[in-house]
């Protein structure tokens, strides 16, 4: 083989949780290898598979015994891009205010849009960047952020630059989404429908001008938006070409589920209050379910999203954190991982599936999720004798390195 056909980096002695849906556990691959170039798979098989001696296929060789290498996990539901913190009202919650009680006298979401409305750029990537560390430093290779906490163009466009710049800050892929149908903000007290057509005429279209939106969100709920609200922001967003998602039935069920379904959309989050019908619904539609665990522990909820009757209709199922100031300060998907286990009664192989297959499924992605050749080189690798320990340990430090296309990441 010429120096240059050779590959760049290859690793062997691992084991491969390859989530390629070819029957066994995991898809995985024991005694196996991963061989890489530029920021492509070319090898994932058994070591006995490679064609040659390790050192004459590629530049790079490391013997990592005892490891499991998985997809890069992507975190596909955050909110992480947010000025300031809502420590006192969980304070206050658990004194025994609930979540809506709390939005309804003017604190929640909106008062985490105060503190970002008065964080300038600079200060909101300041602020954001620990966030986005932690997150990576326990696996994540591809994350989506929304925005939502601005809700005025100016405020939301920066919390999307700031998405991106946190890409190119930490060399990892970030999906943007835009939220700004999350709350209404103050100043629109009694004037929803100039704060409707102000997201979906003006801010909307600009910001998918400036390329700052990868797909379109909005929180369907009693404290949040209509239904048909949403509607009118999803015929905005089909007609601009861009893909939709929803936060839905979380704390009631108002259709949002069906509704995003009926749209094709990418994925319905959170869930608990879904109806069978609505399941049925995103199964025709391929629309993902995404559960959302840290939220669901945080604000002491009692229904879980129905899970059985996702497996039983075929709908895919994704884990992420959620993490945002007020209802899932969780800056860990693999500790979201261990809750949809210990929650949700998800297996830890759903939950890997969740963070991974599912979870790029979520986010319209192809290009990676599994481990084979073609799919981007994002992978992570973890000093675990068994699989199920990346949902079983609570907290901790599993990861030994991960690789996003091809290029070691570095925190
Ligand atoms: O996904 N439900 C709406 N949005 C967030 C909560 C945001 C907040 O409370 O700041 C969620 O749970
Ligand atoms: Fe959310």
């Amino acid at each position: 083989m010429t120096d240059d056909a050779r590959w760049d980096h290859l690793l062997v002695d691992v084991g491969l949780a390859t989530m390629r849906d070819d029957g066994a556990p995991y898809g995985a691959i024991g005694n196996a290898a991963i061989g890489w170039r530029d920021d492509r798979i070319v090898f994932a098989g058994p070591m006995a598979d490679l064609p040659g001696a390790p050192h004459a296929l590629a530049h790079h060789v490391a013997s990592l015994p005892g490891t499991w290498v998985t997809p890069g996990l992507i975190d596909c539901h955050t909110h992480l891009v947010f000025g300031g913190d809502r420590a006192e009202e969980f304070e206050l919650r658990l004194e025994g205010a609930t979540y809506e009680e709390i939005a309804r006298a003017g604190g929640g979401i909106v008062s985490s849009v105060r503190a970002t409305r008065a964080a300038g750029e600079d200060e909101l990537l300041r602020q954001s960047l620990p966030r986005a560390k932690a997150l990576l430093a326990d696996g994540v290779t591809t994350l989506e952020i929304k925005s939502g906490y601005g809700l005025e163009p100016e405020a939301e466009r920066r919390m999307l630059r700031v998405a991106r710049r946190l890409g190119e800050v930490l060399g990892v892929d970030v999906r943007t989404s835009f939220l700004g149908l999350h709350a209404l903000p103050p100043e629109y007290a009694g004037r929803r429908d100039d704060y409707v057509a102000l997201v979906c005429d003006i801010m909307l279209p600009s910001l998918a001008d400036e390329e700052l939106v990868d797909a379109v969100d909005a929180f369907c709920e009693g404290i949040g938006f209509t239904h048909a609200e949403t509607q009118r922001l999803f015929d905005k967003a089909t007609a601009l070409g861009l893909p939709v998602k929803l936060h839905a039935e979380q704390l009631s069920d108002l259709g949002g589920a069906a509704l995003v379904a009926r749209y094709g959309g990418l994925s319905a989050d959170h869930l608990e209050w879904t109806s069978p019908d609505a399941v049925r619904a995103m199964a025709a539609a391929g629309t993902v379910a995404v559960l959302l665990p840290g939220a669901y522990y945080a604000l002491r909820d009692t229904r879980p999203p129905p899970v059985d009757a996702f497996r039983e209709h075929g709908v895919a199922m994704a884990v992420a954190t959620d993490l945002n100031p007020g209802t899932s300060p969780l800056l860990s998907l693999r500790l979201a991982m261990g809750m949809a286990c210990t929650l949700f009664r998800l297996t830890p192989e759903e939950a890997l599936r969740g963070a991974t297959v599912n979870a790029a499924r979520a986010l319209g992605l192809t290009d990676r999720g599994t481990l084979a050749p073609g799919q981007r080189a994002d992978l992570a690798v973890w000093n675990v004798r068994h699989l199920a320990e990346l949902c079983y340990w609570i907290g901790g430090s599993l990861l030994r390195e991960s690789w996003v296309a091809g290029e070691r990441v570095v925190l």
